[in-house]
């Protein structure tokens, strides 16, 4: 069975002071969770990771240290290993702060940042190359929703910047299914738009990879997610939990998505 994943996605907010006091106030519900429950529902709590923004990383990993409640990772990375290329962050880099995870691809780099499938494939190349988890995300825009063309452009990012990845490599990849209409924006794709596409890239996956790895890849939904319609959500056979943005700068209600992401 697929361990579901909830990971938070920072983006451009917080102070470092804000960035701490959410850590601690994290760690300190998970743990007062995990003291309260059965050892059976510990194991239960999904995988979870923060992405803060970069310069946060080694501080936010700090916090987590001892403990391992919570994985942390960053929300881009460029992809050569080092260079003259400032202003930027190598994977390599990432790396050395504790980080274990990367986003790449997240609808706000494609669309402010113009990262098209081929950079992203040099950027997922340079972060497997680290032992980065990368979380690929993917998404169609309001218009391809509209006019019926979501699968396909989907089908194209993936197919575009992932499929290359061969059968052993493409295990250590997680996918993130955000339609960029739901982004921010407080429109949620319904529970049944969520699962149909999860559906289809497993099909996607299955095809290309077969099914048995299909299978063990996980596919998370983003897009005004919240404790309020998680649970639904994630209740998607295909759906393996969440990239959540604006509901995890709240440890409340960050936890409240966690507790509905328990197997
Ligand atoms: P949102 O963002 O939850 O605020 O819609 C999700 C994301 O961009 O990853």
């Amino acid at each position: 069975m697929r361990k579901k994943i909830v990971a938070g996605n920072w983006k451009m907010n917080l102070s470092l002071d804000e960035a701490l006091a959410l850590s601690n106030e994290l760690k300190v519900i998970i743990n007062h969770h995990n003291k309260q429950a059965h050892s059976r529902d510990v194991s239960r709590l999904p995988e979870v990771v923060l992405f803060p923004p970069y310069v946060y990383l080694t501080k936010v990993h700090d916090v987590f240290v001892h403990d391992g409640s919570i994985s942390v990772g960053a929300q881009n990375c460029h992809h050569a290993d080092k260079g003259a290329f400032t202003g930027e962050v190598a994977a390599s880099m990432i790396r050395s702060t504790g980080a274990t995870h990367v986003l790449i691809g997240h609808s706000e780099r494609r669309t402010y940042f113009n990262e098209d499938d081929a950079l992203l494939s040099q950027k997922l190349k340079g972060a497997l190359g680290q032992g980065l988890v990368p979380i690929y995300c993917c998404g169609e825009s309001l218009e391809d929703r509209e006019s019926n063309t979501f699968k396909q452009i989907v089908t194209d990012q993936l197919v575009k910047g992932l499929f290359w990845l061969d059968k052993d490599t493409i295990k250590s990849v997680v996918i993130a299914y955000e339609p960029v209409w739901a982004i921010g924006t407080g429109l949620t794709a319904t529970a049944e738009q969520a699962q149909e596409m999860h559906q289809h890239i497993r099909q996607l996956l299955s095809e290309k990879y077969g099914h048995d790895t299909a299978e063990q890849i996980r596919i998370l939904y983003g897009g005004s997610c919240n404790a309020k319609n998680a649970a639904e959500l994630f209740a998607g056979k295909d759906v393996d939990g969440g990239l959540i943005g604006g509901a995890s700068l709240k440890a409340h209600d960050f936890f409240g998505i966690i507790s509905s992401a328990c197997s």
